[in-house]
């Protein structure tokens, strides 16, 4: 199995990925979030680019749909929803639609909507998908949200806990990682042993100052999800 880790989505060109599994990436928050969703009952999740076509979404689809829209890590007003994974609860999720428009992670989905299969990952649902990416006999790509076009820290930091999963059950010699891999792996491997290396994260230190630790610590718990949100017709993502 080839692992190729790509750092930011504003640095792939769809077709690059296309012969490949594509696991998208936006540990703070968005994929968190994402699984959240629909972990507790949503329909779909629809990633979009801009509040616009977040809000068409609602216009047209009605009652059984709620907007979820975040920039600058906070909600934005006249929203259902924001970003916070723990808003997502069964009670306000359950049987809806998401229409979710974030600054990274939903505009890293819209980039390699095209590929065949688009795929969410984070910590929470870290052992459920490592054991779906091995019955495949595909090649995978984890494709990091970024924030704002720079690398973010978590992102390298969830895309190494994969690594180290699918090395768990892997021969040295079946898997073969790209240097970027290969550098998120030890990254994941020092902070697991060390969490205060994770305090130097951008996004990670801009949650604090909004006071958003919890959901950090909700956001950096690993294997507590069986959801495995796929991207179907390239607009929903279920389970
Ligand atoms: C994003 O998509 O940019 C992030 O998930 C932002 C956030 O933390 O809400």
């Amino acid at each position: 199995m080839n692992v190729k880790v790509v750092a930011t989505y504003k640095d792939v060109a769809e077709r690059e990925l296309r012969d490949r599994i594509v696991v998208v990436i936006d540990l703070l928050r968005a994929s968190t979030t994402i699984v959240q969703a629909i972990e507790n009952g949503a329909q779909s999740v629809i990633p979009v680019d801009t509040l616009d076509a977040a809000a068409n979404i609602k216009r047209n689809r009605g009652e059984d749909t709620l907007l979820a829209c975040e920039r600058e890590a906070k909600k934005v007003e006249g929203c259902d929803l924001g970003n916070s994974p723990q808003e997502f609860t069964t009670f306000r999720v359950r049987r809806k639609v998401i229409a979710l428009s974030t600054t990274n992670g939903s505009r890293a989905i819209q980039r390699v909507k095209g590929n065949s299969v688009v795929m969410v990952g984070a910590l929470r649902n870290r052992k459920r998908l490592c054991a779906f990416l091995l019955e495949q006999k595909f090649d995978i790509a984890l494709l990091c949200a970024g924030t704002d076009g720079d690398v973010s820290a978590d992102d390298l930091y969830c895309a190494g806990a994969i690594i180290s999963c699918l090395r768990e059950t892997l021969e040295n010699r079946e898997l073969e990682i790209d240097d970027l891999g290969y550098m998120a792996e030890i990254f994941y491997n020092n902070a697991k042993a060390d969490p205060s290396l994770l305090t130097g994260i951008k996004h990670y230190r801009r949650l604090q100052e909004l006071g958003l630790q919890k959901d950090i610590d909700f956001c950096f718990s690993e294997d507590k999800s069986d959801a495995l949100p796929v991207l179907v017709d390239g607009i929903y993502l279920v389970d």
